[in-house]
């Protein structure tokens, strides 16, 4: 059949990622052109393996949503969390570590102005609740092979107005803290360990000089609840002012965590590659990206009212979804995980991967360094994997408008580079042998 229109395909490439056609007339125009760019690249769904499974099963979405409709005491159930390996007299469950870390702040009502040293990489709510509370967050540059912050850093960032140390343990791994702890001793700072990216069961229940350690159980976490945070504390005066605090919340609203539940089902039958493919073919069909579309998904309390939405204390749902998420974790799925994440790096030895020298590392996602990070991204996109460069919405802290000097350097540079590739157990050994092909050879 003679091509009735003969326009170039990149003019055709280009119309078909506009938002202003509609995907009739997209459709009509792939006709009119006989096809001249393979239609199959519109339409015809690749099998493609998504960024990332949720670490929750079918079997516990049901429970959640059973909780929903049968609700029971929010007490009782509050008490059983201490019959769980990880939970103990010294802890909170608050509704997300954000909900959590704010109260702190609150409670400690330190003095405006005052600064909180934060490790360079962290999500942009926690410097947001650190500025609304009239506080300075400063960064702290990282050694981005080991994942852990330079103590000259530390030491160069001190003044008398630092208060506090927020550190975030990376990407799964888990930097050693003795140094850092021995500094903030001498300097009286209070230390919040952030282990939000690196729960690993009762195995690590946070430093036990740390004065609060942070686990967060949100969606995309490992042993996700689909949401709740718990905050462990070493002093039990502060854990019950918190405590008070939060009683003061009002409970969330089980049809809101029934709402939750729902999206999650969906986003849950995405971790299968057929149907990713199929709605990655549906987002080039109507001119959006399948990476803004997941990762808007995935944000949490997005808009404006955030301390409304996180100052809320957890439903019965959540909190029995939580528990038997505790219950039944088995540590056994993150030496999985660390399996999967060995057999790729010796697939590929001379990819820097983040924390490549990190003495503990679980791989909760696997982050490499890569000079042409979009393009690599795109063209695994094309080879039917699902590359992303914003997981989690991490960023690196900027530091205060007066010190410019004191710029996490290593931080930034490594994380403009930054591209988190699909390595997780349930990729094929087939398809992990075929993804590091792909990279090593880009
Ligand atoms: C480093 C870090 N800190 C804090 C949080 C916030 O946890 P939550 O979603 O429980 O508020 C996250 C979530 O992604 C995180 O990655």
């Amino acid at each position: 059949m003679p091509r009735l229109l003969e326009w170039s395909p990149r003019f055709i490439l280009d119309v078909c990622q506009t938002k202003v056609w509609t995907p009739a007339a997209k459709l009509l125009l792939l006709l009119l052109t006989n096809y001249q760019l393979p239609i199959t690249h519109y339409l015809l769904p690749k099998i493609m393996i998504p960024r990332k499974r949720l670490d929750i099963a079918w079997s516990d979405l049901f429970f959640g949503i059973k909780g929903c409709f049968w609700q029971q005491n929010r007490e009782e159930i509050l008490n059983r969390f201490k019959s769980t390996k990880f939970f103990d007299d010294n802890n909170i469950v608050c509704f997300s570590v954000r909900s959590g870390f704010d109260l702190l702040l609150q409670v400690l009502a330190l003095p405006k102005g005052s600064e909180i040293l934060v490790s360079a990489i962290t999500i942009r709510d926690m410097t947001r609740i650190i500025e609304h509370h009239g506080l300075v967050p400063v960064p702290i540059d990282l050694d981005m092979q080991t994942l852990s912050v330079k103590t000259e850093s530390l030491e160069s960032a001190i003044n008398e107005n630092t208060k506090a140390i927020l550190v975030a343990h990376m990407f799964g791994s888990r930097m050693p803290l003795e140094a850092l702890l021995s500094f903030a001793k001498r300097h009286k700072l209070l230390v919040i360990e952030d282990c939000a990216q690196a729960y690993i069961g009762y195995q690590y229940k946070g430093h036990p000089e740390s004065d609060v350690s942070m686990f967060s159980f949100g969606p995309i976490k490992t042993d996700t609840a689909l949401g709740g945070g718990i905050l462990r504390f070493k002093e039990r005066t502060l854990l019950e002012k918190v405590k008070t605090r939060q009683s003061g919340y009002p409970i969330q609203n089980r049809w809101q965590f029934l709402k939750r539940l729902g999206k999650y089902v969906i986003l849950n039958s995405l971790s299968n590659p057929i149907l990713f493919g199929i709605l990655a073919a549906g987002c080039r069909l109507f001119g959006t990206s399948h990476d803004n579309l997941i990762s808007q998904a995935l944000r949490g309390f997005a808009g404006s009212d955030f301390f409304v939405r996180i100052r809320q204390q957890p439903s019965y749902p959540l909190l029995a979804l939580l528990e038997r998420r505790l219950k039944q974790f088995d540590s056994a799925s993150i030496e999985q995980r660390i399996a999967v994440a060995h057999t790729i790096i010796e697939l590929m030895p001379n990819i820097r991967l983040l924390g490549e020298k990190a003495n503990n590392h679980s791989y909760w996602v696997f982050p490499i360094q890569v000079e042409q990070p979009d393009n690599l991204m795109r063209h695994l996109w094309q080879k039917g994997f699902d590359a992303t460069r914003g997981a989690s919405s991490l960023y690196v802290v900027k530091p205060p408008a007066h010190r410019h000097q004191w710029r996490p350097i290593e931080a930034q540079e490594t994380m403009e580079k930054v591209l988190y590739l699909p390595v997780y157990p349930g990729v094929s050994v087939r398809d992990l042998k075929r993804l590091a092909y792909i990279v090593t050879h880009f």
